[in-house]
């Protein structure tokens, strides 16, 4: 399996957040680059940096996920439940623990954090209110235009130490932003994040054998947003993963597989999540933002060192070997094999599926659409009739697969 560093997955899943709209656009990258500018001045060692550094990134994670209305991204609603919400999404995972913590704290006044620790240690509150700090910065200065002067945005912090920040925050705070530098460093768009950041981060490799774990556990971020789509990409990946034995490919290439299918709809994190939630009754527009997931993935993947292989396979899902699928409309001799058995699971697994509104197609009518879409020059027919002639099993594991997430999904959004 290929390596992958920590940081590069976290910033491919921050900016996916950062292109759900127009108002929220870059705020988790700068929030991110402010942390770790933070970081730096603050003396914190690369751990604390790194740490700091990926909870910035993904510090509104919580406000994506299902439940909250988050699309026109007003930051004053809901600020304790999705700082919630997204430590419950990320603290299932160890590597990922720490950080949630923070995220956790990220909307919680200093002065309650200090009263009332939830027995999370003194420098994670610490680094959690770090990024409630450089948030509000950011909110005042950038989001929802309100375009808050330098001046004014560090009296306003200035007047909230003690009880909101850290005063040990603030005091560094108000040193590094009197600098125009902070302000440029922040809200400059372009290049890589490692790039952007100065401060000393500890380069972690996600560990190979924890790489297809963190996928699925990325799964969840992609997939818990919409009741609708709660299980999708792990029975897609399921289901990718037996195709790709059943075609003949390498147990490496099963494992890119999975990872594929994991991460497929990535992009759908773009998504608002009211139109996840409408799938049937799209107008032309809606389904224009709906299709611009593959668009999304395949940028967000392609800039992830470590995912070259399975780029394709994961975004090139919606595209037909009849030349009739999107993003660009690819044809036959520009899909892999990976891709078009992307495209069957994909296919296979929305029409089997049980969703809130409808129960999933049984064997005789989702083998009757697949053969025909076969039959149309959409997706492949050998491909096709491995799902034809092995439909018991492949269908019995996708089920086991999917019930599982969803007692997942219940637990997750029950709680
Ligand atoms: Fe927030
Ligand atoms: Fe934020
Ligand atoms: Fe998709």
């Amino acid at each position: 399996m290929d390596n992958v560093y920590l940081l590069d997955l976290i910033n491919g899943i921050s900016e996916t957040l950062d292109y759900v709209s127009t108002t929220v656009s870059g705020h988790h990258r700068r929030v991110g680059v402010a942390s770790s500018i933070m970081a730096e001045a603050l003396s914190l060692d690369a751990d604390d940096t790194t740490d700091l550094l990926m909870a910035g990134l993904l510090h509104d994670i919580g406000a994506f996920s299902q439940g909250l209305k988050f699309d026109g991204l007003d930051f004053e609603i809901d600020l304790t439940k999705h700082a919630y919400l997204g430590y419950r999404l990320l603290h299932g995972h160890p590597l990922l623990a720490r950080i949630a913590e923070m995220v956790r704290v990220h909307h919680t006044p200093w002065k309650e954090v200090v009263q009332n620790g939830n027995g999370i240690d003194k420098s994670t509150l610490f680094l959690g209110n770090v990024i409630n700090l450089v948030d509000r910065a950011d909110v005042l200065a950038n989001v929802n235009s309100r375009g808050m002067k330098k001046d004014a945005i560090r009296k306003v912090i200035g007047s909230y130490s003690s009880a909101i920040y850290a005063p040990r925050a603030v005091e560094v705070f108000m040193d590094v932003s009197a600098e125009q530098d902070f302000w440029d460093r922040i809200t400059e768009s372009s290049g890589h994040i490692r790039d952007v950041v100065t401060a000393g981060i500890k380069e972690r490799y996600t560990p190979q054998d924890q790489l297809l774990d963190f996928s699925r556990f990325f799964s969840h971020l992609i997939d818990f947003r919409s009741r609708h789509t709660a299980t999708h990409s792990q029975g897609v990946a399921e289901t990718a993963v037996q195709l790709a034995r059943l075609a003949g490919m390498s147990e490496l290439d099963q494992k890119r597989m999975r990872l594929a299918g994991n991460l497929h709809d990535l992009g759908k994190l773009a998504v608002p999540g009211k139109l996840l939630d409408k799938p049937s009754t799209l107008d032309p527009k809606e389904y224009e933002i709906v299709q611009n997931h593959a668009v999304v993935c395949e940028t967000v993947l392609r800039s992830i060192p470590g995912l070259e292989n399975i780029t394709d396979w994961a975004c090139q899902h919606h595209e037909r070997l009849n030349g009739k699928g999107y993003p660009h409309a690819l044809e036959e001799k520009d899909l892999s094999l990976g891709s078009r058995i992307m495209a069957v699971s994909d296919v296979y697994t929305a029409i089997s599926e049980d969703r809130p509104y409808r129960d999933g197609m049984d064997q005789e009518k989702a083998l009757f659409i697949l053969q025909s879409m076969a039959v149309d020059g959409f997706l492949d027919h050998e491909i096709v009739a491995l799902v034809v002639d092995n439909y018991e099993q492949i269908d019995a594991i996708r089920r086991i697969v999917q019930s599982r997430a969803n007692a997942e999904f219940k637990h997750f959004s029950t709680q």
